[in-house]
């Protein structure tokens, strides 16, 4: 019987970054990967390094800062993903090597279809290929993964040979993807049993499971592969990832959690941290959660029908599998107030897992002080906007200097902004629109000059209460001119930006979000440099 724990390999930063509108700024990387280490996965797939120097650093960053650091009571393995190339590979270790446990990934793929159409190579080409390029991962790193691409969709037999030559090569873990989301269950479950069964040398390596959600079967298809004998689960946070994504990492966490009797098995996950790396996710990506999404959604734990909440009054496991708090769904309601010091809110935040600088600490107690003003009772998930409206903003080439709008039923709602724009100057717009949002936008469009199109705004209070911050988050499409996409960079280039911002005036709140998915907009179409080269710093 083998072992009953499993590995959560997190792709959030990887995987999960490629959905169209996730593009992260190298600080909210790095503090996703620290909320990962709190929550604690076992392995960080931190980026794609040969995708960009921007990204190469981002995952050096986290290999450094993260991969160094006990904070979720072990240091987490830190990854860098790698096609089969020696390029690749070396891009891939020179990010990951100064993590204390660096593991290199690398995939090829294995379907007739990819074989043919997109690799142009035989199925001996192949072979050679994996056999060369993980001998070479594995001269450089301890730990290399390898991934036979679209495996879903490959051969079984032509599997087993690859993954033995990879074995022979090197590797320590073999990750089979359903790239496409094409595999059923039962199918997928049958897979995973006959490489376990038919692979040379497969005793001395952790199987793992990386699935796609395209037919709505990943989290499903995942648990059928950790029952047939996979010990490692390549998920990501809210299941965000390439099309329809990736299996959510909350859902097998808490299906094996929920129901021990029948999987047997394990993680090392602290579940009371899901609902607050969830939220963290969202934020900076811009993607929100459905409603009714399992685990982390905002009625995941609601009853709303008389009947239920009759028979939740008389007890709760009538209807109620799982306890909100298990997922840290019901935050402490720490009371800190107006009269709260430095001290406190230094203490709490070091509780939430902040380690926040002098000058970061400076920023965070005036907002705390002005919020205050305003709001009687600062929860933790108060903090936690505040934090990262705060300080996990892209680089601010045009930053909020003020703001004045004019609306309800008596007249044409209007909006007066000034911005700090790139040349240091103040720049004033006036405009008017549907309501004082629409407003605002246009205003700030008259002097930014990046045109797109809103494709999302939601707006949601953090807290109960008529005083609650409001947070909003918005996801914009740069049109093809403005990023310079051409043909040869059509894949590279990311089009849809996501934004946050938190404030207990929603219209602020708005202005902000619109304004950092902006400022990604700017970066990526290059018009004022590097993402580390802002003129402007926050105000
Ligand atoms: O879905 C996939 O095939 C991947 C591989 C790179 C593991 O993401
Ligand atoms: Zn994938």
């Amino acid at each position: 019987m083998s072992e009953p724990y499993v590995r959560i390999f997190d792709t959030t930063l990887r995987d999960g970054e490629q959905s169209p509108g996730a593009t992260m700024t190298s600080a909210e990387k790095l503090e996703v990967a620290r909320g990962l280490a709190r929550l604690g996965v076992d392995v960080i797939e931190a980026g794609f390094p040969a995708a960009s120097p921007d990204d190469l650093e981002a995952v050096r960053r986290i290999a450094i800062e993260v991969g160094n650091s006990a904070d979720g009571g072990r240091v987490p393995i830190i990854c860098g993903l790698a096609r089969a190339t020696k390029s690749d590979i070396d891009k891939a270790w020179q990010a990951v090597q100064p993590a204390a446990r660096p593991r290199i990934h690398t995939f090829l793929a294995t379907s007739e279809i990819h074989m043919q159409y997109k690799l142009r190579m035989t199925r001996q080409q192949v072979l050679e290929r994996v056999a060369e390029m993980v001998a070479y991962a594995r001269s450089l790193c301890e730990d290399v993964e390898f991934s036979p691409e679209d495996a879903g969709r490959s051969d079984p037999e032509f599997l087993y040979e690859v993954l033995a030559v990879a074995i022979r090569a090197g590797a320590t873990t073999l990750n089979i993807p359903d790239t496409v989301g094409y595999t059923t269950p039962d199918e997928f479950g049958a897979l995973i049993a006959g490489i376990i069964q038919n692979t040379p040398g497969i005793e001395n390596c952790i199987v793992s499971v990386h699935c796609h959600n395209d037919l709505g079967l990943a989290t499903a298809n995942t648990l059928a592969g950790l029952r047939a004998g996979a010990r490692q689960a390549e998920v990501t946070i809210n299941g965000i990832g390439e099309r329809a994504g990736n299996t959510a990492l909350e859902e097998v966490v808490m299906a094996l959690h929920t129901r021990p009797q029948f999987y047997g098995l394990h993680t090392g996950i602290d579940t009371t941290q899901i609902s607050r790396i969830s939220k963290l996710v969202s934020n900076y990506t811009g993607l929100p959660v459905q409603p009714n999404k399992a685990i982390v959604g905002a009625n995941a734990f609601a009853h709303e029908a008389g009947i239920h909440q009759d028979g939740m009054l008389k007890h709760s496991l009538t209807y109620e599998i799982m306890r909100p708090e298990t997922v840290g769904a019901t935050q402490s309601k720490l009371v800190l107030g107006k009269h709260s010091g430095r001290h406190a809110l230094r203490t709490r935040l070091a509780a939430l897992g902040y380690a926040l600088d002098e000058s970061e600490m400076d920023q965070v107690f005036e907002r705390f002080k002005h919020l205050a003003d305003r709001k009687k009772t600062i929860t933790d998930a108060d903090l936690e906007a505040l934090v990262s409206d705060e300080l996990y903003q892209p680089r601010e080439f045009f930053a909020l200097d003020g703001l004045q709008v004019a609306c309800g039923t008596m007249g044409m709602p209007t909006a007066t902004v000034r911005l700090r724009g790139p040349d240091g100057q103040l720049h004033v717009s006036a405009a008017v629109g549907t309501g004082p949002v629409d407003a605002a936008y246009k205003a700030i469009d008259a002097i930014v000059k990046a045109p797109n199109t809103l494709q999302e705004f939601v707006v949601h209070a953090v807290t109960e209460g008529i005083d609650a911050l409001g947070e909003v988050t918005v996801r914009i499409e740069g049109i093809d001119a403005l990023l310079q996409i051409s043909p040869q960079r059509e894949a590279e280039v990311p089009r849809t930006f996501g934004g946050y911002g938190a404030d207990t005036d929603i219209v602020v709140a708005s202005v902000k979000a619109y304004l950092a998915a902006l400022n990604k907009l700017l970066v990526a179409s290059g018009q004022y440099g590097s993402v580390e080269q802002s003129a402007v710093q926050p105000v």
